[in-house]
């Protein structure tokens, strides 16, 4: 596997999205899970960081709301993985990982994640908190045509996909309906202690926010 192959792949597919999920979030989200899956290993667990890094750097080309044809994106990220040797069980571990890892695909009901799946999805999580996180609310907001703030709208308790996607929100309300949350969603230790750290973070922007409003 080229690893450089697989870098170029990420930047070809997420290049100029200004939505916040653009190639550098899938760097992040790499250099954060290795962190994370170095911290929570232990010595009888099997060393396959491969299929962590591969499944943080892909993690976001095959997600419905960054793709047209989510079904033909994971044809091409599996003819990537062939073109780099990647053999057919880890290349299924990959694409389940990422199939199973998201936020609205975790609504409802939890899906069992491995180690590794976890600690990907918990560099995910942590890079939408934070002073990252809240740069990326606003730049997701701004992009889908959502107002900064309007104290007529009520943030909601979101049940499902669809009401998470559609209903009228505000970039403020986003961060009480989802990622005020996220702390309490972690699954491995260090991946709590910093989401703790940023939301601590994040609540003190908030309370900026309420006094100049
Ligand atoms: P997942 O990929 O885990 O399902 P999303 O795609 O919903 O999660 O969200 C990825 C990031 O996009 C969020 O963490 C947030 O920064 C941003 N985002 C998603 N929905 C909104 C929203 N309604 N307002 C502001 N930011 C949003
Ligand atoms: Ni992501």
């Amino acid at each position: 596997m080229q690893l450089s192959h697989i870098q170029k792949f990420v930047h070809q597919k997420m290049d100029g999205d200004v939505t916040g999920h653009d190639y550098w979030h899938a760097q992040r989200v790499v250099d954060l899970a290795l962190r994370l899956y170095q911290q929570a290993q232990t010595q009888d667990q099997v060393d396959n960081q491969e299929i962590l890094i591969l499944a943080a750097y892909l993690h976001d080309t095959i997600d419905d709301k960054l793709v047209v044809d989510p079904n033909q994106a994971i044809v091409e990220v599996k003819s990537l993985l062939d073109q780099e040797g990647i053999s057919e069980v880890n290349q299924a571990e990959i694409l389940y990982i990422i199939e199973h890892m998201s936020f609205s695909a975790n609504l409802g009901q939890k899906q069992p994640l491995s180690l590794i799946g976890q600690c990907v999805q918990d560099a995910d999580r942590l890079d939408a908190i934070g002073a990252i996180g809240i740069a990326r609310a606003f730049a997701y907001g701004g992009a889908h045509q959502q107002v900064i703030y309007d104290p007529e709208i009520s943030p909601i308790e979101i049940q499902d996909k669809a009401a998470y996607r559609n209903h009228p929100s505000t970039s403020i309300n986003h961060f009480y309906e989802k990622l005020l949350k996220l702390k309490d969603l972690m699954n491995t230790k260090a991946g709590c202690q910093e989401a703790i750290r940023r939301t601590d973070y994040m609540q003190k922007f908030l309370q900026e926010f309420r006094d100049e409003m």
